[in-house]
């Protein structure tokens, strides 16, 4: 059980086609699960969609659809985008599916019997953006939704109520015992203060809509004028996809759940959802990892309803995929917001990957090809060796902690440690001057820095699937090696071939290349 693993997304609202902040959101969670996999794990990877709600049923009607048409076409631009991207996702849940509907009327049903749920009268002040009722604290200086920039509707309605307030304080202890459940720390914190907040209120949480109001729901069981609210549907896509309650999924998987989201759904995940399950008599996920928000224009968070987003398949179109996966995971410092813009995209790219690594692997093949003939040489053991050696070490056990806790943009800066560790090397040895002055040690100079080159690309697998492919076809690196990586295993076929294309060129973004 302990080698399982299960990454999620959230499930996006089909009111909008994939922009660059879902598409963050995916790519990160495909990179680990790349890399658990590569750490001998069996990772299940879920993504989906969410299909209910009031949005969904206004972004119908303005292209004159029903809803269900509307959600098939939306949902299907997502699952086609996220095969463009090649995302390795293991399972697309649709919360409009048959599989998923039964779950959640069977918690519901839970819930109902067990006496969590109650019927009661609320009124209270309702983001439409959010779906979500927010509190008076939750709205910005002018009464506004600081997400949505729109003012929340005052809603009076009776309603089915989740006995929130029971399960906080069992929430709270289970938090004060697991300080890493959720991360960055920074989260974990606020759930607590909103818990205190939420405590003094002493609200429960409305989990129903009436039909008078909303239709396009899924159907309280137990009283036909009510449907479910979206958030307490849509949460329980991360069991009702592994076949809860009886799945073999379900056993497999859950123990070891890991959900990613940005900070503006902590509140359904930090909250919501671990009251629920506990209501529900499910375990507590393992870890809730929470990212910040990729800003555009005037610092405001990137969506498409602040028409501000980025449409990413133009950008992938002009710098290949790599590339942009390796920007958008390096430039990030997990947990905080990050601003996006074509320059950084484009300084990053030609400083890391041209100029960094790209020169670092093309000046190592050059110098193979003009020194040894494109003979691989052999490994021979020197002090300059076992230096890089410890570097390399100490590098990848830091790659490896970062890794696991999702903070990527140091991960990668561990292995730029190595990089410029050899790019250094080769300043100081100039293996030109030393083949006139000491040729026999050139070719074990050579094969030093190619290790170092492959290891660096073994780590950067996750990030660089395409660039490690072309890398290993040209060396020859055998490449089925998991992590953690043993230098040892790292063998080579003999030859390089004639010539390779340059594996990663200086890229120019112009206004007219990219719209
Ligand atoms: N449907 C809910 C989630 C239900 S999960 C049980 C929802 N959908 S959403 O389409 O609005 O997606 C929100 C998520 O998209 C964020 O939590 C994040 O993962 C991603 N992002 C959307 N815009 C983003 C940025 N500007 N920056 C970073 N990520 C963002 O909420």
């Amino acid at each position: 059980m302990k080698n399982n693993y299960l990454i999620t997304t959230p499930i996006y609202y089909v009111n909008a086609r994939p922009h660059l902040g879902h598409i963050y959101t995916t790519l990160l969670c495909d990179v680990m699960n790349e890399y658990q996999k590569l750490s001998g794990k069996n990772s299940f990877f879920l993504t989906g969609v969410d299909e209910h709600g009031d949005k969904i049923v206004k972004a119908a009607d303005l292209e004159n659809s029903t809803p269900q048409e509307y959600v098939n076409k939306i949902s299907g631009i997502f699952e086609e985008t996220w095969k463009s991207l090649k995302i390795s996702n293991d399972d697309f849940i649709r919360t409009t599916q048959e599989r998923h509907k039964k779950v959640v009327q069977h918690v519901l049903n839970k819930l109902y019997e067990k006496g969590d749920i109650y019927l009661s009268e609320y009124e209270g002040t309702y983001c439409l953006g959010c779906e979500r009722y927010l509190t008076e604290k939750e709205l910005n200086e002018d009464g506004n939704c600081p997400d949505h920039l729109v003012k929340p509707e005052i809603i009076k309605e009776s309603n089915y109520f989740f006995k929130l307030q029971k399960y906080l304080p069992i929430w709270e202890k289970i938090l004060e015992n697991n300080p890493d459940l959720v991360k960055p720390e920074q989260y974990f914190k606020e759930i607590s203060g909103t818990i205190q907040e939420l405590k003094k209120l002493g609200e429960d949480l409305s989990i129903s809509r009436p039909v008078k109001r909303l239709t396009w729901g899924i159907p309280i069981p137990f009283d036909k004028n009510y449907v479910t609210y979206v958030w307490f549907d849509a949460l329980l896509n991360y069991i009702s996809a592994l076949d809860f309650p009886d799945g073999e999924k379900f056993k497999n998987y859950w123990p070891q759940a890991r959900h990613v989201i940005a900070k503006d759904i902590l509140k359904p995940h930090g909250i919501y959802w671990p009251t629920m399950l506990l209501a529900a008599d499910i375990e507590i996920f393992q870890n809730l990892f929470v990212h910040g928000y990729w800003l555009g224009l005037n610092d405001v968070k990137m969506s498409k309803s602040l028409q501000n987003a980025v449409n990413p398949v133009d950008l992938i179109n002009v710098i290949g995929l790599d590339s942009f996966r390796y920007f958008l995971m390096r430039e990030m410092t997990f947990g905080s917001d990050s601003k996006f813009s074509e320059s950084t995209l484009e300084n990053r790219i030609n400083q890391d990957l041209a100029n960094n690594l790209g020169n670092l692997i093309q000046r190592t093949l050059s110098m193979i090809k003009k020194y040894t003939d494109g003979n691989i040489p052999e490994k021979v053991t020197n002090p300059e060796n076992e230096v890089l050696d410890e570097i390399i070490r100490f590098s990848v056990i830091r790659f490896n902690d970062f890794m696991n806790t999702f903070q990527f943009s140091k991960a990668l800066e561990s292995i730029f440690v190595i990089i410029d560790k050899l790019n250094k090397l080769i300043e100081e040895n100039k293996p030109w001057e030393m083949a006139k002055k000491n040729p026999s040690l050139v070719p074990g100079f050579l094969r030093m820095l190619l290790d170092g080159i492959s290891i660096v690309m073994l780590n950067l697998r996750p990030f660089l699937r395409v660039k490690f492919q072309q890398y290993s076809s040209i060396t020859g690196l055998h490449s089925e090696i998991n992590f953690p990586l043993n230098s040892n295993e790292i063998k080579y076929n003999v030859q390089l071939p004639e010539s390779w294309d340059i594996l990663f060129p200086r890229i120019i973004l112009t206004e007219n290349e990219v719209s």
